[in-house]
């Protein structure tokens, strides 16, 4: 019997930013809604759990209608998807004038990577392991976002997925726990500030409650179904960071977990989320969660939204499910008056809390936006994280970076997209002010190089994709032209160059919500003109555009240079140039592993062991856990990510080979810039638990450092490491540690790394 570490399942609400209100702040918010609440009928209570659209943009397949009316009858808590200050400012004179009560409105808003000012998307800026950078982008994102009159944003999405066919992996952090959570506490911090009630501040919502990226097969809306063991080690951690932050609200997620839809999950929003994690903000529906409850197959809309209430909702999305029964349930004894109440005062202590009720129009200041939004400040900070999000994914004969003389050819139909080039998700943008490669590159180059440029191809052959893409009001802009005479084209500069960019990959419909891929390779027509570009024999240097991993074992085999650049926001065009003449070293990581090809799906590098483990430098052997005809290897692993110049570790030293759970050891590499350039480079440390109550991964990722060296320069890199970095759930789910044998890894990425062994020891 094994001795175990016990540590406190999961700690209390303790929020780390200045959002604590003190138990004073506390008692006069208390009294202030009870005494509000106190004058509420029971329809007013229900209008306030009410969150309609104001339909800027469309999000899902219902839109809200007669908003002024119902706003009128006091039918509406909150507003989602209207922007502008004098629009907004038009709908809370609406609700604190002609409403009995004078209760002011939320407004929402999908604010996902920038609000004008778009950053890279979060899966791009996920690569930067910069965690001053995420939170200065969510901050920009705030002030903007506030400047326009909004105060609440659904973001930052921390779904985990291992799936590069589900089309949302764009809009999260990856395939890690540890990094996800990192990230999800740096977007909290960048959105709330550290004053919720801040003119310039904005309600973060952290989403998708839960598991939402494990959907089967990467389909959208898909059955999830796991361990609580697996969901406790592999999948919640980022959304209890994000409440740890202080993350003011929380929105549940379309999928069903133990056979029960998410949003009339009592077990999820109610047991783990309010009694274990002691969540006190707002929860919140995603578009219809409740509605769709019927077609999971758990009764009327009646029967659904009773079951919501009860479960832990408290504000409903679009689908007024609660604004058309819950009276009825009430009369009839399906839901109680205090669940209502319950539901009623988290969403009044979230405008408290926002300083609606000291002033509603707060976030209305008409003059903010022409002096806060696209400013050189924010576009310069786009510019810089852009840049630090791009993977350098291949580098033969060190290729790049360019020099800025003779003839560039730049070849693709995304070198001059600006939509399809910029973002997945960016219902606020104003793709007139983007940077497209084109004009990068022109800006970058002057009048010392030459930039010759064509379209080469259209996006996809595929014309179903692309009237998909369309039913969105995004065009993939298909040329009038032939595919011949777009290669004919293509190979006429081609053949004027001195070296190729062919910026290539997926438009941005194609990746984000309700954009599933069963075949990630860059489409067919595209590929054919990349081979034919690499087959004139001139230099060609992928520069790729996409929202997901993709599979590129021909492309990695024959094509010399492939920067990953994601979407990488408003400044995309010029922070690419900034990278391709090295003006910017590249140091992006990946935080998804590549594939080779999608029957190797889910393939992450935290996996498990099984029982037949392939030997390592092995690709096959019978009667191992493998395939026939591909090996288990991802073609870029997690963490990878080449720079302009080189980097060796030293072995790995340790304080000590013993742990005793009291005490700390540090782990330590002297990293050397190698090369002929200052680079950064992001150190990883990774361990594993040897031998467990239950089986643990092959390498989790515990700790990273990124750092800048000078070339020649040499830096000592610690960690530090206690026995809480070695814990995990248990069968029973205690969070414990258990004593014995662990290896650390550090490395470059979660591949190429040396290791060193340790022991913990009982106390
Ligand atoms: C998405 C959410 C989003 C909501 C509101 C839904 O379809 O799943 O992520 O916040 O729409 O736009």
């Amino acid at each position: 019997m094994k001795l175990l570490f016990i540590g406190i399942t999961f700690v209390a609400y303790l929020p780390l930013t200045a959002q604590v209100q003190t138990a004073a702040q506390q008692t006069k918010m208390n009294a202030f809604v009870s005494s509000l609440m106190s004058k509420m009928t029971v329809d007013e209570k229900i209008g306030q759990l009410n969150l309609l659209t104001g339909g800027e943009a469309t999000t899902g397949s219902v839109v809200s209608t007669d908003v002024e009316s119902k706003i009128k009858k006091g039918q509406v808590g909150g507003i989602f998807s209207m922007a502008s200050v004098g629009r907004i400012r038009k709908t809370q004179e609406l609700a604190v004038t002609q409403t009995r009560l004078k209760i002011p409105i939320i407004f929402g808003m999908d604010v996902i990577h920038g609000y004008k000012t778009l950053f890279p998307i979060p899966l791009g800026l996920s690569c930067t392991w910069d965690m001053e950078l995420i939170e200065a982008s969510a901050r920009i994102a705030a002030i903007e976002a506030t400047a326009d009159g909004l105060n609440w944003t659904f973001s930052p999405m921390v779904d985990i997925t291992r799936d590069p066919r589900w089309g949302r992996v764009s809009e999260g952090s990856g395939e890690d726990p540890y990094l996800g959570s990192a990230i999800a506490k740096a977007m909290v911090k960048g959105y709330q500030g550290s004053d919720l009630s801040a003119p310039n501040t904005l309600m973060s919502c952290v989403k998708h409650f839960a598991l939402y990226g494990a959907g089967e097969g990467g389909r959208d809306y898909n059955t999830t179904d796991m361990s609580r063991v697996r969901m406790y080690n592999e999948y919640l951690a980022p959304y209890k960071a994000a409440i740890d932050a202080g993350v003011g609200s929380i929105m549940t997620s379309f999928n069903e977990i133990d056979g029960i839809p998410a949003s009339g999950n009592r077990w999820l929003l109610t047991d783990l989320l309010r009694k274990q994690w002691g969540f006190k903000g707002l929860v919140v529906s995603d578009y219809t969660s409740i509605n769709e409850m019927t077609d999971h197959g758990m009764g009327d809309l009646q029967t659904c939204a009773a079951l919501a209430l009860k479960a832990g909702m408290d504000m409903d999305m679009v689908g007024e499910g609660f604004l058309t029964t819950l009276k009825q349930s009430l009369q009839e004894g399906k839901v109680t008056q205090k669940a209502i109440d319950d539901a009623c005062r988290k969403i009044l202590e979230a405008k408290y809390r926002l300083g609606l009720f000291d002033d509603p129009y707060r976030y209305c200041d008409s003059d903010r936006a022409a002096s806060e939004i696209f400013t050189a400040a924010h576009l310069q900070k786009a510019r810089e994280t852009a840049a630090q999000s791009f993977v350098l994914l291949k580098n033969q004969n060190n290729l790049l970076p360019l020099k800025k003389n003779g003839a560039i050819a730049l070849v693709g139909p995304l070198a001059d997209a600006k939509e399809n080039m910029t973002g997945t998700w960016s219902v606020s943008a104003d793709f007139s002010k983007a940077i497209s490669l084109l004009t990068g590159l022109q800006n970058a180059a002057g009048n010392a190089a030459k930039i010759l440029y064509a379209k080469g191809s259209n996006l996809t052959e595929d014309s179903l994709l692309e009237q998909r893409a369309t039913m969105f009001g995004k065009s993939l802009g298909r040329d009038k032209r032939s595919d011949s005479a777009l290669l004919k084209e293509a190979l006429s500069i081609a053949a004027q160059s001195d070296v190729i960019i062919a910026a290539l990959g997926e438009a941005a419909e194609m990746s984000g919500e309700s954009a599933g891929r069963t075949n990630i390779d860059i489409p067919d027509v595209q590929k054919k003109l990349l081979k034919a570009l690499v087959k004139t024999g001139k230099p060609v240097v992928l520069v790729l555009f996409t929202g997901r991993p993709l599979t590129l074992v021909w492309e990695q085999q024959h094509v010399p240079a492939i920067l990953n650049t994601w979407f990488g926001g408003t400044e995309a065009g010029n922070a690419i140039a900034d990278v391709l003449f090295g003006d910017v070293n590249p140091s992006g990581k990946l935080t998804a592993t590549f594939p080779q090809n999608v029957g190797q799906i889910p393939l992450y590098y935290n996996h498990k062991n099984t029982g037949r483990p392939l030997p390592e430098g092995q690709w096959f052997q019978k009667f191992r856990s493998n395939y026939l005809d591909v090996s288990n290897d991802p073609l870029y692993p997690f963490g990878f990510g080449l720079s302009y110049t080189n980097f060796s570790y030293s072995n790995v030293t340790l304080s000590s080979t013993m742990l005793r759970p009291n005490q700390k050891i540090t782990a330590s590499v002297v990293v050397t810039n190698t090369g002929d350039r200052s680079g950064k480079e992001t150190v990883q440390l990774y361990i594993r638990d040897m031998v467990g109550s239950i089986t643990r991964p092959v390498k989790e990722l515990k700790g990273f450092q990124k750092i800048e060296l000078e070339p020649g320069e040499s830096k000592k890199v610690e960690f530090t490491i206690s026995v809480n970095d070695l814990k995990f759930y248990n069968s029973n789910l205690q969070y414990v540690a258990e004593p014995g044998d662990f290896k650390i890894f550090i490395g470059t990425n979660s591949r190429d790394v040396k290791e060193i062994d340790f022991k913990l020891l009982p106390l």
